[in-house]
């Protein structure tokens, strides 16, 4: 049985591979010498697949770099007509299978790589082939930030696309909430500016619908003014969780000044559950109080100080060493209550003594938001689909080596994320049906559970952008 199916999808693989070859000299031909297309046997083709996680990455039959976005036209309008398989990279963070990655043709954004300041305006214009790393050195010089990646290497693209939850978010919400503009490549190969006033409907779909709507070659985005931050990650072994829960609790609960954000997580490593903290304070140090609790329990390691936005950013542990595979999914909370912290250390536990077998590391980060995230943009946007009461997100990071691994972390991410709805629910939570992240949740999702009651607009704006499915080739969320 499980050879047959090998079977069948090794010639399905092929299949495609092989149909897909002739479209990529067909892309070889059409474009300018700003693109290139690249074939297995390059460097380039490599670099162009690459994911964080392995598991998001799979063989295509060539890799395609448009650089600018005439070519991209031609390359969409060429794979379109052809019905040819095809993915979108941006930074390749994703932790979905396919969202990214195609047997047919990789497009990589990596020649979009420009970061314009305008200061009348104040804003940046992006390309979407960055990651946040690039925007906050490029950016640093003019002490502006635009909010984006929390840890090093997330692409601008996608979590832009997806939401964008955000170091400044109590202060200034959601990443898509800071975008005035974007290029984009319609379905149909139209090069487009598409603003609040330009296209009212697609300028709201943009925001949360990912790659349903076309491909974005820039974004513009408000600018705020930076100064040095305070803050970095602290670690702490297992006999202190007890106590970073506590601490976690009352930051959440409490803490209301918009300038402090943690993300606290629960890992199981080695047998053991250990807690972790990154901490931000927008200001070159926190007033007391708001971070003391988290610094007074003992503490295995720490890297925290006065110092650049970049530099906190880069101050976490988040570039994974080659050949591991993972993914991600996500609950939603309305409150981190002591209870809920304790069963999602509990869960932590749980999961990491029964996955061990497996080699499966099992992690869940806390993220803790304001009561007012959502409220620094009074327009409607396709994520979240509705912003009162406010749900924040956990997120679950399960990471693995073996490919026979990956049905059970994807099995048993699915069972925790059930029964930690079914312990908030019980505890008064309505989120049975909350907004899940579209960057966060595991593929398989019911698109019920990310677009909600936003699903009919979305699908009428799709039908009169994108009337061929054109984006029905890529892999990811769809309507
Ligand atoms: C270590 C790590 C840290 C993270 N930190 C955060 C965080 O702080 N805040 C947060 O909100 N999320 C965070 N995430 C989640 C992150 O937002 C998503 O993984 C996001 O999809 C990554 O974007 P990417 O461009 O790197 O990924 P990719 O895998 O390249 O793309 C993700 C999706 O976007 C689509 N896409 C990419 N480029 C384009 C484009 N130009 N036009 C249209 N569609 C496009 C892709 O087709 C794909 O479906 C983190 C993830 C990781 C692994
Ligand atoms: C910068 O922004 C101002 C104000 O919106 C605008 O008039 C000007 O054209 C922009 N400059 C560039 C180089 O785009
Ligand atoms: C993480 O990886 C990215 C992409 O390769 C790189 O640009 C970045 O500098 C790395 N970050 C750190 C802190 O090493
Ligand atoms: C967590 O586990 C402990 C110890 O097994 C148990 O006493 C407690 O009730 C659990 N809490 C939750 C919320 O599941
Ligand atoms: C799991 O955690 C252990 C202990 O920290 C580490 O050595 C191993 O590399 C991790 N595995 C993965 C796939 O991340």
């Amino acid at each position: 049985m499980r050879i047959y199916t090998a079977l069948v999808l090794t010639n399905v693989f092929s299949l495609t591979l092989g149909l897909a070859l002739p479209v990529c000299t067909q892309i070889q031909r059409a474009v300018s010498s700003a693109s290139a297309v690249y074939f297995p046997a390059s460097g380039h083709y490599t670099e162009d697949l690459a994911h964080w996680v392995e598991s998001s990455t799979q063989f295509s039959a060539c890799s395609v770099e448009p650089g600018t976005a005439a070519d991209l036209s031609i390359i969409i309008q060429l794979l379109g007509q052809t019905r040819t398989p095809f993915a979108i990279k941006g930074g390749g963070h994703t932790g979905n299978p396919g969202f990214s990655s195609t047997p047919g043709v990789q497009v990589a954004m990596t020649r979009f790589s420009g970061v314009q300041y305008n200061a009348t305006s104040g804003t940046a214009t992006i390309g979407s082939g960055l990651i946040w790393d690039d925007v906050y050195t490029a950016l640093e010089p003019h002490g502006v930030v635009v909010g984006g990646g929390r840890v090093s290497g997330v692409g601008v693209a996608g979590l832009t696309l997806g939401g964008g939850y955000n170091w400044l978010a109590n202060q200034v919400g959601l990443t898509i909430d800071t975008v005035v503009e974007y290029e984009l490549v319609k379905p149909n190969g139209a090069i487009v500016s598409v603003t609040a006033s330009s296209d009212p409907d697609l300028f709201f779909a943009l925001k949360g619908g990912g790659n349903i709507f076309g491909v974005v070659t820039q974004f513009t985005f408000n600018t705020f003014p930076q100064g040095q931050v305070w803050g970095g990650v602290i670690f702490y072994g297992p006999a202190q969780v007890a106590a970073v829960t506590a601490a976690v609790a009352s930051f959440a609960n409490s803490v209301t000044d918009p300038k402090a954000a943690i993300i606290p997580g629960y890992t199981f490593q080695l047998g053991q559950t250990l807690a972790v903290n990154i901490m931000f304070y927008d200001g070159p140090s926190p007033p007391p109080g708001i971070f003391d609790q988290f610094l007074a329990i003992p503490h295995t390691s720490a890297d925290i100080s006065t110092r650049s936005f970049l530099s906190l950013v880069q101050s976490a542990p988040a570039n994974v060493t080659a050949g591991t595979r993972g993914a991600f999914h996500a609950v939603s909370f309305l409150e981190y209550s002591p209870e809920i912290l304790d069963a999602i250390s509990n869960e932590t536990t749980f999961w990491g003594t029964r996955l061990a077998f497996a080699g499966i590391n099992v992690t869940y980060n806390v993220e803790p938001f304001l009561e007012t995230i959502y409220t620094h943009n009074p327009s409607p946007t396709a994520f979240p689909f509705y912003r009162t009461p406010r749900t924040m997100p956990l997120l679950f990071e399960y990471l693995w080596t073996l490919p026979t691994s990956d049905l059970i972390a994807h099995t048993a991410m699915r069972q925790s994320a059930e029964h930690l709805t079914r312990v908030a629910v019980e505890a008064g939570q309505a989120v049975a049906q909350a907004p899940l992240y579209p960057n966060y949740a595991l593929f398989g999702t019911p698109i019920e559970r990310i677009y909600g009651s936003n699903l009919p607009r979305l699908r009428s704006i799709k039908a009169r952008v994108d009337p061929d499915n054109v984006m029905g080739l890529v892999g990811g969320w769809k309507l």
